[in-house]
């Protein structure tokens, strides 16, 4: 049923509730809290839909073949690697493509035998109940804010931002041209551009951006998709020109453990990291340790 239709019906149902009472019904339409949890409902299932449509343009694993650097390092990691992304597989819909044969979550260690391994999987999206965790538990309520989507890839944080916070611009960045088109027709199929916006860039170019930006995030965007040496590159920018005081940053994993990896040092007085409350539990989906990955920083 659609707005329209959806408000003949509640007209009619009003019709038939005694004068006396109708004034009680509207204050509660309008005030009660009983009919949150609809409003909540609602907001997965725009992300579900969404995913459906995304995942109904993308192959299984969502990787696009103009990502050559990414596929480049998939394979070259230690442990054989498949990309699942979180975003458009829930776990639930995961063991159903194992169950048709459609993916495995093995492989054979000698071919033909019964000795199999455990694969490792990757997403390179958060999922939606890492998004209602991000929006509604982990930042403040973000009106008159600017946020900034670092690697936007299938918009999944901006559709996020919009459905769950009150941001006033969710701005996306994508380094492949690919992944802006199919997010720009989300954003235009879902009436999203009054507050989304995806630019086309690398963020190395964002400087003047950057600097007017209330909440930055950072979902491991340089591991996969750059060389060691760019990713050096790319963190230096972001230590220099991310300075806004009192602005926050999330990032997946932790600087600490994104910076040693490469070797690189936190400028001492930049950031410090705030506490996170990740003992919450939102639905059959929460993955806990996944929580525990997302660090939140405030720009001192
Ligand atoms: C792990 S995905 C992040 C997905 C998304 N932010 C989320 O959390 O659902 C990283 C994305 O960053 C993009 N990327 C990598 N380096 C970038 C850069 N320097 N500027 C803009 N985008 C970049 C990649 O193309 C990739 O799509």
């Amino acid at each position: 049923m659609n707005c329209v239709e959806a408000k003949l019906e509640l007209q009619q149902l009003l019709n038939k509730v005694s004068p006396s009472e109708v004034r009680k019904l509207l204050d509660w339409i309008k005030n009660s809290d009983e009919l949150d949890h609809l409003l909540l409902d609602n907001n997965k299932v725009i992300l579900q839909n969404i995913a459906d449509d995304l995942r109904a343009r993308l192959p299984p694993d969502a990787m696009l073949p103009s990502e050559t650097a990414a596929h480049h390092k998939m394979q070259q990691r230690a442990r054989p690697t498949v990309h699942v992304d979180s975003f458009l597989y829930s776990d639930e819909q995961m063991d159903t493509l194992c169950e048709e044969g459609a993916m495995s979550r093995n492989y054979c260690l000698s071919c033909g035998s019964f000795r199999t391994a455990p694969l490792e999987f990757i997403s390179h999206s958060f999922s939606a109940t890492e998004l209602q965790f991000l929006f509604q538990n982990l930042l403040p309520d973000l009106s008159g804010r600017t946020l900034v989507d670092v690697g936007s890839r299938l918009g999944a944080v901006l559709y996020g931002g919009y459905v769950y916070s009150s941001a006033s611009r969710l701005l996306g960045l994508e380094l492949n041209e690919d992944f802006v088109r199919l997010q720009n027709d989300i954003v235009h199929k879902y009436k999203f551009s009054d507050r989304v916006q995806v630019l086309h860039a690398d963020v190395c170019t964002q400087e003047v951006l950057l600097n007017s930006t209330d909440v930055l995030i950072m979902n491991n965007v340089f591991e996969y998709f750059m060389e060691s040496s760019e990713q050096v590159r790319a963190w230096m920018f972001i230590m220099k020109s991310f300075r806004k005081r009192g602005s926050l940053l999330v990032t997946v994993p932790s600087l600490h453990e994104s910076l040693n990896a490469l070797q690189v040092v936190l400028q001492p007085g930049w950031v410090e990291e705030l506490p996170v409350d990740y003992d919450v539990y939102l639905g059959k989906d929460t993955d806990p340790e996944a929580l525990r990955q997302i660090h939140l920083y405030r720009i001192l």
